[in-house]
């Protein structure tokens, strides 16, 4: 760990003792290595291994609409919050940490677009989108994804949001311009502020629980 955390500048301590060790381990079968202190050797010589064992570590499966559940139910809360922000004037602000390639940030997007997509005054929106992996980060920021993610919602949403490009589809402009995305690491860095809603999923359960409460900060409403 303290390799990948001098190479990369993350910090692992504070994840499951567990899922680190399995994800060590399965590093170390794919280099056929079996003892711990031969993989510490691997690891001086071979930089690039420590880049494997980071993205091994943070785990980025994701998807549009993961838990379809959790979403219906914050679809329901989301006119009051939007309308909060309407009346105040203020922009509505979210985030998103551990944010991956964008999905779970879209997903809350094309939410709240739908929400007030015939209101008189909607509200300005944005949306922070954040994650320790920059490469992540990167595609996220295109927002290009393979036709199959048609299988995680309605016709309806593929047509409105998203347009075809060759073999991929790529998220519409008008969803893309209200997140914003940037690295950031929830153990680390400052927790962003003034916000109506965090959503963050899929981020905390690979953490031991006193760094739980760490991140993100302080949360009007977690959806996690
Ligand atoms: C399993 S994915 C979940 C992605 C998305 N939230 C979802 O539910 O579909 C976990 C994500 O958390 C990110 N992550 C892990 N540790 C992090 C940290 N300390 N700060 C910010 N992001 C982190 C990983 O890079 C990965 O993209």
């Amino acid at each position: 760990m303290q390799q990948v955390r001098n190479r990369t500048g993350h910090d692992f301590s504070g994840y499951k003792i567990s899922t680190i060790n399995r994800r060590l381990e399965r590093r170390m079968d794919l280099q056929r290595i079996h003892e711990p202190q031969a993989y510490l050797v691997y690891l001086q010589d071979h930089p690039e291994e420590i880049d494997l064992l980071f993205q091994e570590f943070i785990i980025s499966v994701t998807n549009f609409f993961r838990d379809p559940h959790a979403w219906l139910s914050l679809s329901e809360q989301l006119p009051a919050l939007l309308k909060q922000a309407a009346q105040t004037g203020q922009e509505f602000r979210a985030w998103v940490p551990g944010c991956a390639t964008g999905e779970e940030a879209y997903t809350l997007a094309i939410l709240i677009q739908e929400c007030i997509a015939d209101w008189e005054q909607p509200p300005a929106v944005r949306i922070f989108a954040t994650d320790v992996d920059q490469t992540a980060i990167e595609k996220a920021r295109v927002g290009r994804y393979p036709r199959s993610i048609s299988q995680f919602m309605s016709e309806t949403f593929m047509r409105r949001y998203f347009s075809a490009e060759n073999d991929t589809v790529r998220i519409g402009r008008e969803v893309r311009d209200i997140v914003v995305f940037a690295e950031h690491n929830v153990l680390q860095d400052p927790p962003f502020t003034n916000l109506d809603l965090i959503t963050c999923r899929n981020l905390m359960i690979y953490l031991e629980r006193d760094r739980q409460g760490a991140a993100p900060g302080t949360v009007p409403l977690c959806f996690a």
